[in-house]
């Protein structure tokens, strides 16, 4: 009697206890660490031009990482889409990115604002997009969005407990607000005139040195550029455009886990 009364006690004790936090809260990345290096990042697809813009990526031989929803501009479980390969189901489009070598991360299942919702719903949330990249891939996520990169004290818990990395940015196209490919770039013509090499020499350091050609200095910037792969501009004409001015400079186009030097994309 006695014994059963303590497993009862202690049975009160466990369903009532507040969530356990085992884990640290998310470390949240807004630049890369390896020096030189640039990652792409699209979120809120994938939609009708993903297909083709990881067929592009591929071409260029490019790793991109892709945060993506379960449920926002399309239905990645039931939807499909016209491609230049036919029609292709969003699950195989996420397949496609795996197998192409790019990042799949998670952008939340429905684009919901964090610090909006509870625990509970965060983690409903989380899980079920990490369900459905892993009915995709067989793999689960580590790394996550926020979407609007809105996150407080209680997200970062909650995202730490579930295993999550979090990512921001240090370069925003804001291709969400103008669509148009040549004012997204101005973000990045800013950023590659600011840590030009041969900007960082003084006009006098020039002229006492004699003229001896030199390899161009490769970049020592690296950067997380946030772009969205459903702005019809930006699969099309504004990656192709940095993809080529990246090249150009000498950086090494990476996923978010690369440019961090981080062997596991994935729980
Ligand atoms: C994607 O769908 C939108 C909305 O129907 C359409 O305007 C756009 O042209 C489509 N883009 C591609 C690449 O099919
Ligand atoms: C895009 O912006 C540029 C620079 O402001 C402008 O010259 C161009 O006409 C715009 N293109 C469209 C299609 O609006």
């Amino acid at each position: 009697m006695h014994l059963l009364l303590y497993a009862f006690a202690l049975l009160v004790v466990l369903s009532n206890a507040s969530p356990l936090y085992r884990r640290a809260p998310a470390t949240i990345h807004s630049t890369c660490t390896v020096p030189g290096t640039f990652a792409i990042t699209v979120d809120d697809g994938p939609y009708n031009q993903t297909w083709d813009l990881i067929k592009y990526l591929n071409e260029q031989n490019v790793h991109a990482t892709f945060f993506i929803n379960g449920k926002n501009w399309v239905d990645v479980a039931t939807d499909s889409t016209l491609t230049s390969d036919g029609e292709k189901t969003y699950m195989d489009h996420v397949r496609f990115m795996h197998s192409s070598g790019h990042q799949v991360a998670s952008h939340t299942f429905t684009h919901q604002i964090l610090t909006d919702l509870t625990e509970d719903e965060i983690i409903d949330e989380m899980n079920m997009m990490s369900d459905l990249i892993y009915e995709a891939i067989q793999e689960r996520p580590r790394y996550m969005r926020p979407p609007n990169g809105a996150y407080d004290d209680a997200t970062q818990a909650t995202l730490g407990n579930l295993g999550y990395e979090m990512v921001l940015w240090d370069l925003d196209s804001k291709d969400y607000i103008n669509h148009n490919a040549t004012v997204n770039e101005r973000v990045f013509v800013q950023a590659f005139k600011d840590e030009d090499p041969k900007a960082q020499v003084t006009p006098a350091a020039i002229s006492s040195k004699p003229e001896v050609s030199k390899p161009t200095p490769l970049p020592t910037g690296s950067h997380i550029a946030l772009m969205h792969d459903v702005h019809y501009q930006t699969g099309p004409e504004l990656i192709p455009w940095l993809v080529g001015q990246l090249r150009t400079r000498g950086y090494k186009m990476t996923t978010v886990a690369d440019c961090l030097d981080d062997p596991r994309p994935y729980q």
